[in-house]
């Protein structure tokens, strides 16, 4: 009946409808909050083709022996004897499984390519994005930018805004932000860029959406914008202080830049999350994936945004560096509604978000379901008390700007 009346609805509508759809009573069904968890730790205040070959012999395949730094073998997941958890609930089953460069749309973009059975986008300039463009991973997507609004107390920016006119949010993926940030500035054009055409088309009229490489360089005019906004870029860019530079150029003078940016790496304060975990493989696999592909996933660890924005020319750069929890474990009445929804939007397609980086690494597809299901019954357990980090960096483009 939910998807019935969302099909009536905009875009925005409909994630409204998906979310209060999810009876959140299903998740008090997960573990139990046991352990708290310390809000927002400002640590660092200051500052078409299927599998590929990949040319290992089969003795390779068969000797799932160490890999670089920690990575277990795609074959370790099958080779496991499937545990049953006694503390494991049936959150899952109860959720179900699967709870210069701006260019008008042509059809080469929806030219999409297919890994694994799964879609990816087209080839586009220099962009490389791990995540499908299939709906699934969309409504994931869609899912994570409720997360993102709750880690920030319903606040769509940390930036002092005043009187915007011009915003660009790069990368803007499904455009959720955009949209939320058009109605709260009506007087404010916003413009959505991606590599996907996977916007809605029913948007408010303050928002534009343009396919557009943010690796190449960016069509907007010098000193034109007030606020460049991107979140969630990691493992996509080559060159953060490339990037950085291009939104220093199109900032007005005193314009303010805001980059969020997350962890792959799933932690526990108390050990429950290790190396021989699925939940401890996933950064090793996105970390692994991304030094192929000469695109980091360490931009927290490496405090890659922070080195990018100084080397570009902002000044006033600040860091906040936030905790996200996974799963409805912590004490802290927000911090568990926040890990219900980070829980939802991760097992809505774990798949379609690892399945690039996987392949990457030559495993089959077989393998990348039996790791997801691994992962999956770990997320449903009650012994794991998940989170990663997340890093905002907030900084503007100085009032007298030689550059
Ligand atoms: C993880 S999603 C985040 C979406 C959105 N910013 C959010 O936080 O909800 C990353 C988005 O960046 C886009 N992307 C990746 N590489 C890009 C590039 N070179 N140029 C423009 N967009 C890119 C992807 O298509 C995807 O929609």
């Amino acid at each position: 009946m939910c998807t019935l009346a969302a099909k009536f609805f905009s875009k925005r509508e409909q994630v409204v409808a998906l979310l209060s759809c999810v009876d959140t009573s299903i998740l008090s069904v997960l573990p139990a909050p046991i352990v708290s968890m310390s809000d927002r730790a400002p640590e660092q205040a200051s500052t078409s083709k299927d599998q590929v070959s990949h040319g290992r012999t089969s003795q390779e395949r068969k000797s799932p022996g160490p890999s670089p730094e920690g990575l277990l073998p795609a074959q370790h997941w099958t080779q496991l004897e499937e545990v049953r958890d006694e503390d494991a609930d049936d959150t899952d089953s109860a959720l179900g499984d699967n709870a210069s460069s701006t260019a008008s749309l042509t059809s080469s973009i929806l030219e999409y390519r297919t890994i694994l059975g799964r879609s990816f986008h087209s080839e586009r300039g220099n962009a490389q994005y791990w995540g499908s463009i299939d709906a699934e991973q969309n409504e994931a997507m869609d899912i994570n930018h409720h997360v993102q609004t709750l880690l920030l107390d319903g606040k769509l920016h940390l930036a002092p805004l005043d009187n915007v006119e011009r915003v660009v949010d790069i990368g803007t993926g499904t455009g959720l932000w955009a949209i939320d940030f058009a109605d709260e500035h009506p007087n404010a054009t916003i413009i959505g860029t991606d590599v996907s055409p996977i916007q809605p088309s029913w948007v408010p009229p303050n928002v534009q959406f343009q396919i557009d490489d943010c690796t190449q360089e960016w069509t907007f005019a010098e000193n034109s914008m007030d606020y460049v906004h991107m979140r969630w870029l990691v493992g996509s860019i080559q060159d953060w202080t490339a990037l950085l530079k291009q939104a220093y150029r199109c900032l007005k003078p005193g314009g303010y830049i805001e980059s969020h940016e997350t962890s792959a790496n799933i932690l526990s304060d108390d050990g429950s999350v290790h190396d021989q975990t699925a939940m401890g493989q996933w950064g090793k696999i996105f970390i692994e994936g991304g030094r192929k592909l000469g695109r980091p996933f360490t931009v927290v660890e490496d405090a890659i945004q922070e080195k990018a924005m100084e080397a570009a020319g902002f000044v006033d750069i600040r860091a906040t560096s936030l905790k996200c929890p996974i799963g409805a474990w912590p004490k802290d009445e927000r911090l568990r509604e926040v890990g219900k929804y980070m829980y939802l939007a991760l097992t809505e397609d774990i798949e379609g978000s690892v399945v690039f980086m996987a392949n990457l690494l030559g495993w089959k597809k077989e393998e990348v379901f039996v790791y997801a299901a691994h992962l999956r019954r770990e997320l449903a357990s009650n012994k794991f008390h998940p989170y990663y980090r997340q890093s905002i960096l907030v900084a503007r483009k100085p009032e007298s700007s030689s550059r």
